[in-house]
């Protein structure tokens, strides 16, 4: 198979096929963590930019991992070392990495659009590592590959996704990717912390977190995304974490081997117990672990634009 397309702006833009193939690449390069020398030429020579114009520990690493793995040469640009400080446009920033002549830029970006913006002007392939609200397509593919490691076809299965959806551009991939996927969603947040036009989403909406839980196969917690809070949305964080935050008794209503996730990085005690997120049904790590194959079959994707043959 022949990989089409130049960019990763969403997982909307993605066949079911085509997710399929990105989890039997990530399958492939699993073996290869197992090694003692985990790298293979495949990218020798090729260059990858991590523009990373907002923190990230997960997202940024794994990509570099995954980069260097593949024999890839990574280099990082962070907001607080780039000229964006200066008041440099995104535009000039674009074009600048551009002359430096990168395979592939991997960007986040606090802009809903930015990953956007760059492949419509760029040449080379840009991945979007988060974008304002708007998506995080890599955290999407690498918690449904996680979920299919465990359970294989993720169809008929139930995932909760709780907390901050307003906000969160892992729920919005997360809700396409697991409806492409045939699972059923459910939203539960306060109301405040849903956006407007989530009755369009096709997902069934709670505001009672216990009804929410009972017989869903998952549930991914949401970050409370204090950082992105306008007032009045989020009144009381003790009240919050007592009405939204997951506990025994939530995960005492759901499927017996229900799984726990989270994208990280994770509040403990507000939006999941510390107890549950170290329990044994938790895929918090695997998810981390997840992040790096999943990041090196895209970059193989995109970079080479071949699939397996
Ligand atoms: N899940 C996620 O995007 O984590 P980071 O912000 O640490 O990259």
């Amino acid at each position: 198979m022949k990989w089409l397309h130049k960019d990763l702006l969403d997982v909307s833009q993605l066949s079911q096929s085509e997710v399929m193939a990105i989890f039997e690449t990530a399958g492939r390069f699993q073996e290869l963590q197992e090694r003692p020398v985990k790298k293979v030429p495949t990218l020798k020579g090729r260059s990858v930019i991590l523009f990373f114009a907002e923190p990230s520990t997960r997202t940024k690493t794994s990509f570099d991992v995954a980069g260097k793995r593949l024999s890839a040469d990574t280099f990082s640009l962070a907001k607080s070392s780039s000229s964006l400080t200066k008041g440099e446009t995104l535009k000039d920033t674009a074009l600048t990495l551009q002359a430096m002549a990168p395979d592939a830029i991997v960007i986040r970006h606090w802009s809903s659009g930015a990953a956007r913006f760059l492949a419509d002007r760029l040449d080379c392939p840009i991945i979007n590592a988060g974008d304002g609200r708007h998506a995080h397509p890599t955290q999407a593919l690498l918690d449904s590959f996680t979920l299919h490691q465990d359970w294989g076809d993720l169809g008929g299965k139930t995932v909760l996704i709780l907390g901050d959806v307003a906000h969160s551009r892992v729920a919005r991939s997360n809700v396409i990717l697991l409806n492409k996927l045939g699972a059923k969603v459910r939203v539960c947040a306060p109301r405040t912390l849903l956006p407007p036009a989530v009755n369009q989403w096709p997902v069934e909406v709670y505001s009672d977190l216990t009804e929410a839980s009972k017989g869903v196969d998952a549930i991914m917690c949401l970050r409370l995304q204090l950082e992105r809070q306008q007032d009045g949305l989020l009144p009381d964080l003790r009240e919050y974490a007592r009405t939204y935050g997951l506990g025994e008794r939530h995960v005492d209503v759901a499927n017996p081997d229900v799984k726990i996730m989270h994208p990280g990085p994770m509040n403990r005690g507000v939006e999941i117990s510390s107890d549950l997120a170290d329990c044994a049904d938790s895929l918090v790590l695997d998810q981390v672990s997840s992040g790096v194959v999943v990041r090196m079959a895209l970059l193989f994707l995109y970079m080479t634009r071949k699939g397996e043959e």
